[in-house]
């Protein structure tokens, strides 16, 4: 196990009516509050209103309309809103879009040149207001980490910032919030969870016993709570469950000490880069392929471990163990209906070898518990065809 700077620093607020804490912990910031939010879900919903009769003695200025797949053009209304309004803390509604975007918004409002320098060069972001958010959708564990993505569709480019500056200060998480969420997000939230906890247990390190066996309930958990909500959406336990494994997954607990880079993440970025796709549906889909592309004698016994304790598959042999374990994950992905190929996304192999260039250049590839190259970057991207 490497060393590692293990650096949680959200008050989390989880259950049902906690949004009750809201008023006080904005407070302990100051009155000027800017209210980030998507595209509508929260003014169908009623948490809007709930957010808005509780800040009642508040200045609130608000910035709706956050995309999915959050524009840097979107963060720069943001950071010129604080500026003029003299902002004390930011209030994000939604799912990591929104959230993401706060954080870099955040940042901006301390920065003197453009937003997109503290996306490309996370050293940029110093001082950062306050974020406090209301969580209403499981998948990025944005609400307890340090990462931001943005987009600059532009010039095709989608990237991760981070600073510990950014972790918000609270986030309030009440799993009834996640009962209008559609199935597709249920679905691709999941397989975003999942991923998260993917990308670090495949690791060349094999001591790290103990986060492992979180990575491993968490899968479990994902595996049994996500069938449960599509089919019933107000079902509590199972939006609890999801909601609290997508903070686990990604707030620095499965991957501590666990060093080396993600592998599905760059490549999926790529294609919402280029073609503007849903995070987790892209994840799903290159997910089992990347797992077949790296399957071989150095590997097979993660993969083993993984069909044992996740999918409680008991094979002696450690190829056919593995095998079947890939083809559960994919089973599973397309079970939640998630669509399982890029085609069907309309994405066809045009944009391929750029796109396979920039995931092994930006997101380090070549240092990969199984390193990759451009061309197996192409060939998994081939097979999700
Ligand atoms: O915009 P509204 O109308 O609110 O609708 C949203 C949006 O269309 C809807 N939604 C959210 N909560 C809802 C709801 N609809 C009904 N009821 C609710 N309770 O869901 C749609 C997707 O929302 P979004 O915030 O985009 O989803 P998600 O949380 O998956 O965030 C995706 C973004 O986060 C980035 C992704 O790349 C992508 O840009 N990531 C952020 C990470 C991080 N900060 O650590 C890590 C991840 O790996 C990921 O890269
Ligand atoms: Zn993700």
């Amino acid at each position: 196990m490497d060393n590692f700077l293990f650096h949680a620093g959200t008050k989390i607020y989880f259950g049902k009516g906690e949004i009750k804490n809201l008023a006080q912990e904005i407070h302990t910031y100051g009155t000027n509050v800017l209210l980030v939010y998507g595209g509508g879900s929260i003014k169908k919903n009623g948490i809007y209103d709930q957010v808005i009769s509780l800040l009642s003695d508040c200045n609130v200025i608000e910035l709706p309309g956050i995309e999915p797949n959050p524009r840097i053009e979107t963060v720069r209304n943001g950071v010129t809103l604080c500026k003029k309004n003299r902002i004390d803390v930011i209030l994000a509604v939604g799912g990591g879009s929104v959230i993401d975007c706060s954080k870099v918004i955040a940042a901006g409002m301390y920065y003197d040149g453009d937003a997109w320098d503290l996306v490309t060069t996370p050293a940029k972001i110093k001082k950062v207001l306050p974020i406090v958010t209301v969580l209403t959708m499981a998948g990025t564990g944005s609400e307890m980490n340090k990462n931001a993505v943005i987009s600059d569709m532009k010039t095709n480019q989608k990237l991760g910032t981070a600073s510990n500056e950014m972790i918000p200060k609270v986030s309030i998480l009440d799993p009834q919030y996640l009962y209008t969420l559609p199935a597709k997000q249920t679905a691709a939230g999941t397989a975003d969870i999942m991923s998260h906890i993917f990308e670090n247990y495949f690791k060349e390190d094999e001591t790290a016993f103990v986060q492992d066996a979180f990575a491993e309930g968490l899968l479990r958990s994902c595996i049994k709570y996500c069938p449960i909500a599509l089919k019933e959406p107000e079902n509590y336990e199972a939006r609890a469950n999801l909601m609290w494994s997508s903070t686990l997954a990604l707030n620095g607990l499965v991957g501590a000490g666990k060093a080396g880079p993600w592998i599905c993440h760059p490549i999926e970025h790529e294609l919402s880069a280029f073609y503007d796709i849903t995070h987790g549906v892209g994840l799903a889909i290159v997910t089992p392929r990347w797992m077949r592309h790296i399957l071989n004698e150095k590997t097979v016994e993660k993969f083993a471990q993984y069909g044992k304790n996740v999918w409680g598959i008991a094979e002696e042999d450690s190829f056919v163990c593995a095998n079947k374990a890939i083809d559960c994950t994919e089973q599973f992905f397309r079970d939640c209906g998630i669509p399982m190929t890029l085609s069907e996304l309309g994405i066809n192999d045009t944009h391929f070898e750029k796109m396979a260039e920039k995931a092994v250049r930006i997101g380090g590839l070549e240092n990969a518990f199984v390193p990759l190259k451009q061309r197996d970057v192409v060939e998994i991207l081939q097979k999700c065809l």
